[in-house]
Order: C-alpha cells, then sequence, then structure tokens
C-alpha cells in the first residue's frame, strides 16, 4: 500500500526550506570567488542575465514539475518522458549524491575550523607537519593543511553526516523545525559581518572592485559559462531538489511567486555576501584567491584575524554560519534522493536514510582522506582534495548543466511546457506568458549547450582534467575519478529505473 505522503506544515516552512537548500556556501564563498576570478564587477552583468533567462525559469519549471506530479524527480519526470525520462531523473540525483558527498565533506573542514577558532588555535603558527613545510604557510592556511592531514577531519565529517540524518529522519517535519531556526540566526550572522566589513576604513576598495562593471570581459566565454554554472549551484537547480520540496506543497499553491521569493532571497543574500567578503579581504589588501576553498579557509579568516578587537568571536562567527548555511543545503540534497527512493520503493523512511547516510559518509571520507600520497601534489596534498577536485569537476562541470538541458528538453517537449505553464499560472497572481515556452524548449538548452561543448574541446586540447595528479608516478587519478562517476551516475540510474521494471513484472 502506498505510504501517504508528508507536506510542509506552512507555507512559510517550505520558503524557509527552500531558500535555505538554495542559500549555502555557493552563496557566501563560491560566488566571491567566482567574482574574483571573473574580474569582479565584469561577473554581475552575466550573473544577472543568468539569472533571468536561466535561473528564474528553471526554477518554475521545477517548482512546476514537483507541483503537478506530486513527486520526487524521477518519478515526475518518469511520468512525463516514461522510461528515459526516469533514468534522466535518477542520473540527476545521483550526480547530485556525489556533489553531496563533497559538499558534507567540505563542511567537516567547516566544523573542524570551527572548533579551531572557537579553541583559539587557528591563528596560532603551526608546526611542521608530515611533510608539508607548514612553517612556511602563514595561518590559517596552515590550520587548514594541519587539520586536512590528520585524521581528525574525518572524525568532523562524520559528526556532519549525523547532523544531517538528525535533520532529515522525520523528512519535512524535522526540516521545517531546522530552517525555522537556521535561517534567520544565518542571516543575523551575515548581517553582523557585512556591519564589520563595511565599517572599516578601507573596505570601500572591495565595493569598488565588486560593483565597477567591465564591459569587455562580456566576450570572455569563461565568464559566461562560470556565470550559469554559479546561478545552477546557488538556486540548488539541476539538483531535483526544488521538485521534491515542492511536491510537499498542495496543487493549490502558488509556485510562480514562490520561486520569485527564493530567488530574491538567495540573490540578495549573495550580494551581501559578496559585499562582506570584498570589503574584509580588501580592507587590508589581501590578496584573494579564486579558488573557493583557499576563500573560505584562508583568506576570509586572514581578513578577519586584522580586527583589531572581536577577531576570535568574529572566526566563531563566521565558520558557524558556514556551518548552518551549508547544513541547510546539505539536507534537502538528502532529502531529494529519500524522497525519490521512499515514493518509487515504499521503503521505510529511516531506513532509506540510514542506508543514503552510510554510502553517503563513506564517500565524504574519501574526500577527507589525510594520507599524503604524493608531496608533488604541491597544494592539493591530500589524496582526499584530489578526489574532491576531480569529483566536482564531472560533477559541477558537466552534470549539473546536462540535467538542465535533460529537464528542459524532456518537460518542454513531451508534456509539453505549455501545459505546466498553465497549471503553474492557475493559482498564480502573476502570471507566465508564452516566452516561458520558448525560453524552455530552445533558448535555455542550446545557452547551456555551449559552456558544456566547449569544455569538451578544452579537454580534447589540454588532456583530462586533473592530469596533473599523478599517484605513485601513474596517471591513474583522473580516468579513475571520471569512470567512477559515470559508472556510478549511469549505472545506478538504469538499476534504480530497471528495479521497479523488475518487481512489477513480478506481480
Ligand atoms: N545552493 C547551494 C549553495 O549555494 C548548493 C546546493 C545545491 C544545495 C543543490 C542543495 C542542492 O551552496
Amino acid at each position: 500500500m502506498e505510504q501517504e505522503r508528508q507536506q510542509w506544515r506552512s507555507k512559510m516552512g517550505f520558503l524557509l526550506a527552500a531558500s535555505g537548500s538554495a542559500i549555502g556556501l555557493g552563496n557566501i564563498v563560491v560566488f566571491s570567488a567566482n567574482a574574483y576570478k571573473y574580474g569582479a564587477g565584469a561577473f554581475y552583468l552575466p550573473y544577472l542575465i543568468a539569472l533571468v533567462l536561466v535561473g528564474l525559469p528553471v526554477m518554475w519549471l521545477e517548482f512546476g514539475l514537483g507541483q503537478t506530479q506530486q513527486r520526487a524527480f524521477p518519478q515526475a519526470m518518469g511520468n512525463i518522458g516514461g522510461k528515459w525520462g526516469e533514468i534522466a531523473g535518477w542520473w540527476a540525483l545521483l550526480n547530485a549524491t556525489i556533489i553531496t558527498m563533497f559538499y558534507v565533506a567540505i563542511l567537516g573542514w567547516v566544523l573542524g575550523m570551527w572548533w579551531k577558532a572557537l579553541m583559539g588555535t587557528l591563528w596560532e603558527p603551526t608546526a611542521a607537519l608530515m611533510g608539508f613545510k607548514m612553517a612556511s604557510l602563514p595561518n590559517p592556511t596552515g590550520s587548514f593543511f594541519a587539520l586536512i592531514s590528520s585524521w581528525s577531519n574525518v572524525i568532523f565529517v562524520a559528526i556532519v553526516w549525523l547532523l544531517n540524518i538528525a535533520l532529515v529522519l522525520k523528512g519535512a517535519r524535522s526540516i521545517e523545525t531546522g530552517v525555522k531556526l537556521m535561517m534567520p540566526l544565518m542571516w543575523l550572522f551575515m548581517l553582523v559581518l557585512v556591519i564589520v566589513g563595511l565599517s572599516q576604513p578601507n573596505g570601500i576598495h572591495g565595493i569598488y572592485l565588486l560593483f565597477t562593471p567591465n564591459f569587455k570581459a562580456l566576450g570572455s566565454y569563461a565568464v559566461w559559462n562560470g556565470a550559469f554554472s554559479q546561478i545552477f549551484f546557488t538556486l540548488s537547480l539541476g539538483f531535483g531538489v526544488m521538485t521534491a520540496y515542492a511536491s510537499y506543497l498542495p496543487k493549490k499553491a502558488d509556485h510562480t511567486t514562490n520561486a520569485l521569493i527564493v530567488s530574491t532571497m538567495n540573490c540578495s543574500f549573495e550580494m551581501i555576501s559578496g559585499l562582506a567578503i570584498f570589503t574584509l579581504v580588501f580592507a587590508f589588501a589581501l590578496t584573494p584567491k579564486a579558488s573557493t576553498l583557499a576563500m573560505m579557509f584562508f583568506v576570509v579568516p586572514k581578513g578577519i584575524a586584522q580586527l583589531s578587537v572581536g577577531y576570535q568571536v568574529l572566526g566563531v562567527l563566521f565558520f558557524t554560519l558556514l556551518l548552518v548555511a551549508g547544513l541547510s543545503s546539505s539536507i534537502s540534497l538528502i532529502e531529494a534522493l529519500a524522497a525519490a527512493v521512499i515514493d518509487k520503493f515504499q521503503f521505510k523512511r529511516t531506513k532509506v536514510i540510514l542506508w543514503i547516510a552510510g554510502i553517503g559518509v563513506l564517500g565524504s571520507i574519501a574526500c577527507a582522506l589525510p594520507k599524503i600520497i604524493d608531496p608533488g601534489l604541491a597544494s592539493n596534498g591530500t589524496l582526499g582534495l584530489t578526489i574532491l577536485d576531480l569529483v566536482d569537476h564531472y560533477a559541477s562541470k558537466y552534470g549539473l548543466l546536462l540535467v538542465g538541458i535533460i529537464e528542459c528538453l524532456i518537460i518542454g517537449w513531451m508534456m509539453p511546457i505549455s501545459k505546466l505553464r498553465e497549471a503553474l499560472n492557475e493559482h498564480a497572481s502573476i502570471k507566465i506568458g508564452v516566452w516561458f515556452d520558448v525560453l524552455i524548449k530552445f533558448v535555455i538548452p542550446i545557452l547551456l549547450l555551449i559552456p558544456i561543448a566547449l569544455t569538451v574541446l578544452d579537454t580534447m586540447k589540454k588532456g583530462l582534467y586533473g592530469s596533473k595528479y599523478v599517484l605513485g608516478g601513474i596517471n591513474i587519478l583522473p580516468a579513475a575519478t571520471a569512470i567512477f562517476w559515470a559508472a556510478f551516475t549511469f549505472g545506478g540510474a538504469f538499476l534504480l529505473t530497471t528495479l521497479q521494471a523488475s518487481k512489477n513484472a513480478k506481480k
């Protein structure tokens, strides 16, 4: 017998959960690292265009899918696209599972750094450690490498998985309780951070840098590629998350407005955190890094350390903010997968969550392995960091945008999209026009295909991504990760789709 599907207790609960999913590490550190990498002011315009042209319409699509089908992503896609629709849906979720694994691993490191900040050891000089020339590394860089080269980092990762389990165990109910507590805290902490940043005498340099447009950069494909990926990641699109969350609201919900609220909250949080980080970093003339991890673990803590008073408190606050924002995102990834497995197989929730966590924690630990395999890996001195970098490349550079294309094509052409638009409009106070159909059926798939094609061309020219990683003198790691990614996502998707078929066949 089919279990009764859970629902949010209130519309507010849904909005908090969906914006909690959207607002995460992507807003705080990935955004500022990307903005810096693509020339700061140069990033804004492509970012806003990507938001309006791709982000918002795809969020309408994913909310509308959950609303009309009242099912998690694979089943909803299967209702429209048949067997191949379902395979695509599972594939998206398995790609998201890989992202969950490293997202939680990073949150484990955040917890480790939070602990060091709390204990006051974050800014202390670090002794030479496990072959690293730590003494020469400025802190907190040294602190971070000390953390990830020791097994204690694995314990922190395991703790973050436990926190996730506690938050998703009761599904929408426990998530709703969690986000009602976490979201106000997150906004409050960010507000403190931005006030501190803006009150720095030289903080204004950061604002200039961030907001002075640079129109020349618009000609660079990399900037556009970065903007599209950023929008997908930050709005939690292409993960099946928004569909699962929307399916827990009744059919009469106004999802046009909901998507406007969620994306506005998300992107304003992103702007504010961009301000906080750029002012903190440039007030002290630090050189930011274009890498997310460096921004999060080295640059911002170093900026905070320059404050004459309260730097310890602010350090703890910064890592608490990252942890809270990250947790409200990782739970949505886990819930999207749990919802799909429960919808399909009708297993007990507790069992499903424990299975997901069991497999997830192994993946996260692989991304957090402390052992140094090759000193030649330079700054990527641990095996875990190398694996994380490689799987991130496949899951984020190809996976996310491919899911975007597939969902637009399947829903756009097979449903077809006009039906979804009418369903959205039926309960909406703002009506969406026919231009939405054109965007979903033609414009967005083409826009998303370009960056993927360019990345493939680039790979053909330069060789497999990550060829610089060598394991014991042999270059097997990049190929092995690519094969793992493909086998896990494609193999898993076929398996999960056919399992149902064989069950039906037995009936
Ligand atoms: N949107 C989250 C962030 O910005 C990442 C995320 C993606 C979370 C997908 C959940 C699902 O950090």
